[in-house]
């Protein structure tokens, strides 16, 4: 080409390049400003009380989302099922009625399958041995296994071992059979009652005081934390310290509301999650001990302990589930949990 006509053209093409800049680099400023304007709102839904670690994890993640990225982002939290019940709460995100929940990790059976490990009765030796699973590489993998579903996981928090109550005394297994226990949304829950013979009932959390209350049911299986938040022990003369089972949560979003988000808020709202949840599991490991304090000092209901010889009674009637349930679950998942008993 000639120089002079060379020279012409790339001054054209270099005015249209800063063009395109000026306006993308509007475009993008205008759309800074419209985020800066209208305020992100996040609703997080869930259904325990307020004074419980997942209760108190959801105001700790409104506090510091408020504190670090001021009006910008507007968190709504709903406690007691306000918003949404665990029943409906998943839809609801993908529907983008709610950003943020943290159900119990029993509630997701028709998103998948793999999260059923953690209902398996007697697996886990205690709460450290949970936490180390959780946080393995088995454990971190889990908080994937919605994706599919247009779900992703934020991490795990903690409640604690749950225990039976009922109207009568328990010991033994034999003392369960015939009796209604509510269960959350589990098949893995209804396979452990049906172990020893007792009749299993999927209920919502919020109907569980008022069930209790009218003998519509004659026991529950639940961690401290719930039983004393939402005086569950008012209504249940009985409560058998088993630790048969567990009760922790994954904080879960929707992948599409994810992956929307500006990357300086996604980027501060993965650390105020994440320092809310360690926040919520430190809150679990103290507040365990002292609610059960508090209903023993009530003096409303008698706490019973088993002992060595009542709990293997328990192991060798509710341990066949594992298997009923392996092909689902997994079996190297469930070795993975087996493994994290020893430190
Ligand atoms: C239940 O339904 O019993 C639990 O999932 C409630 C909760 O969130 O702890």
């Amino acid at each position: 080409m000639h120089l002079k006509a060379f020279a012409k053209k790339s001054t054209r093409s270099t005015t249209l390049a800063a063009a395109i800049t000026l306006v993308a680099g509007s475009l993008l400023t205008s759309a800074a400003n419209l985020w800066a304007a209208t305020p992100i709102t996040v609703k997080f839904a869930h259904v325990v009380a307020e004074n419980t670690p997942k209760g108190k994890a959801a105001l700790r993640f409104q506090e510091l989302m408020h504190e670090r990225l001021g009006d910008k982002v507007k968190v709504e939290v709903y406690p007691n099922s306000q918003l949404f019940g665990d029943d409906k709460v998943l839809e609801a995100m993908l529907l983008g009625d709610v950003q943020i929940a943290a159900p119990s990790l029993s509630k997701f059976q028709k998103y998948t399958k793999q999260l059923q490990i953690f209902d398996l009765p007697f697996l886990f030796k205690d709460m450290a041995a949970v936490d180390r699973f959780q946080q393995g590489p088995v454990g971190q993998k889990l908080l994937t296994s919605l994706e599919r579903k247009g779900l992703m996981g934020l991490g795990y928090i903690h409640n604690g071992m749950k225990h039976l109550s009922a109207y009568d005394p328990i010991r033994v297994p034999a003392d369960a059979a015939g009796k209604k226990f509510r269960i959350q949304t589990s098949d893995v829950l209804a396979a452990q009652f049906e172990a020893v013979d007792a009749v299993p009932l999927k209920k919502p959390f919020s109907e569980v005081f008022t069930l209790l209350q009218t003998r519509a049911i004659d026991g529950t299986e639940n961690p401290w934390t719930n039983i004393y938040s939402k005086k569950f022990f008012e209504v249940q003369p009985y409560i058998t310290e088993t630790n048969h089972g567990l009760l922790d949560y994954m904080v879960v979003t929707s992948a599409r509301f994810w992956k929307k988000l500006p990357d300086e808020v996604r980027t501060e709202m993965k650390k105020a999650m994440d320092e809310a949840i360690a926040y919520g599991n430190q809150v679990a490991r103290e507040q365990e001990e002292k609610d059960r304090q508090l209903i023993i000092d009530s003096g409303v209901t008698q706490v019973i302990s088993i002992g060595e010889q009542e709990r293997a009674l328990w192991v060798e009637a509710m341990r066949p589930v594992w298997k009923e349930f392996e092909k689902e679950i997994g079996a190297d998942v469930i070795q993975a949990a087996l493994d994290a008993n020893q430190p």
